[in-house]
């Protein structure tokens, strides 16, 4: 996706509002008035649920279940592996758009509702799959998180391959952004205008089997530009994703620093736990992080400048997902097949506030 510089994430094209949203954010007191279109699934099992570039992982994902009655697990991380390894998808794994250094550094964590164990890696480098390494750390170790040079120096110990991640094309896209950063410094502007991408894009993947065992992962790039070391939600357990074999599961993509702050897919499991249906616990999830924004992060309205999507799937097998801006969709593979799903939203994005893209003006030399 093509976003301005300040825009940390976006999501495709405005799609019909289906929900109308009254109160004051700022304060916490999102009320969603119009629930009568909110999208309500059944209770089916198995199910495997995703963020929207997943939507080929929730198909093998729910093939490994059905067919070859895999470990809900191993079918969510096969599932992920699937962007992970492609280099088109810009965010996450080989093709991740890098740091501000042009380095690609990932973040990835898994949780195993089964055993209740659970494995994160964060900003490890010149590796592909970190959805793999962080189950490696959940199998192999006591620990939880590793991070950085020794968390890559795990994984070669582990027998993963050291390869170069930046693509050709993340590799431009970086060099765009930085020349554009700063009019006066030693980096030539582009004569053409220039789209400089910028992201949050992650996957997130839930999978549940027929006998209710559940599954989660979240694998990504984290911010584009970011600045090295920066580490995102998605490593971390309880906020880039969250499970309880008693309860379901949740995970999420957008903006992680909004995600820690809120402990988000913790509450959304907690939000289930409570008797909430998924849909209803991911809009729950987001009206608390509307309402732990800071000031600079919102619009007069009190709408945030930023977008954050939630994925949840109830032990029943009941599903959802939820953005803070309408025209997100997800992924979903059960007896009906795969297919995107529109998501439900807290607000309509036409209302999303804009910033201006930078300027990137040619300089005279
Ligand atoms: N949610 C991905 C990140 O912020 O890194």
């Amino acid at each position: 996706m093509t976003l301005s510089r300040r825009d940390f994430l976006g999501a495709g094209a405005a799609a019909a509002a289906t929900a109308v949203v009254s109160g004051k954010a700022g304060a916490g007191l999102v009320e969603v008035v119009d629930r009568s279109l909110a999208r309500k699934s059944a209770a089916s099992r198995p199910v495997v649920v995703a963020s929207a570039n997943g939507i080929r992982g929730v198909a093998r994902a729910y093939d490994m279940i059905t067919r070859e009655n895999a470990d809900t697990l191993d079918a969510a991380i096969a599932g992920v592996n699937i962007q992970e390894l492609d280099p088109e998808d810009q965010s996450v794994g080989l093709g991740g758009l890098p740091n501000a250094e042009g380095v690609v550094q990932l973040d990835a964590s898994c949780m195993h509702g089964p055993t209740k164990r659970a494995g994160g890696v964060a900003c490890i480098e010149d590796i592909a799959t970190p959805s793999l390494v962080a189950k490696a750390v959940m199998d192999y170790t006591d620990h939880v998180l590793l991070v950085g040079a020794g968390a890559k120096k795990f994984a070669l110990q582990m027998g993963f391959k050291e390869q170069n991640l930046l693509t050709e094309e993340s590799r431009q896209d970086w060099l765009r952004w930085r020349a554009c950063l700063n009019g006066n410094d030693a980096w030539l502007d582009h004569t053409d205008p220039v789209v400089i991408k910028f992201h949050t894009g992650t996957i997130n993947m839930i999978a549940l089997n027929a006998a209710g065992d559940v599954s989660t992962v979240t694998t990504t790039s984290g911010l584009s530009w970011k600045l090295p070391g920066r580490v995102g939600d998605s490593p971390l357990i309880g906020a880039g994703q969250y499970c309880d074999n008693l309860v379901g599961g949740a995970g999420t993509t957008g903006r992680g620093e909004a995600v820690m702050k809120t402990c988000a897919s913790f509450l959304t499991v907690e939000h289930m736990r409570q008797g909430m249906a998924p849909e209803q616990a991911c809009l729950k999830t987001l009206e608390r992080i509307v309402a732990m924004t800071e000031a600079r992060l919102l619009d007069e309205r009190g709408r945030p400048r930023f977008d954050v999507d939630f994925y949840a799937v109830s032990k029943d097998g009941r599903f959802g997902s939820a953005s803070i801006y309408s025209g997100s969709r997800f992924a979903v593979a059960d007896a009906s097949g795969a297919r995107h799903v529109e998501s439900a939203y807290l607000y309509p994005r036409a209302e999303r506030p804009r910033t201006p893209r930078p300027a990137c003006v040619n300089q005279a030399r």
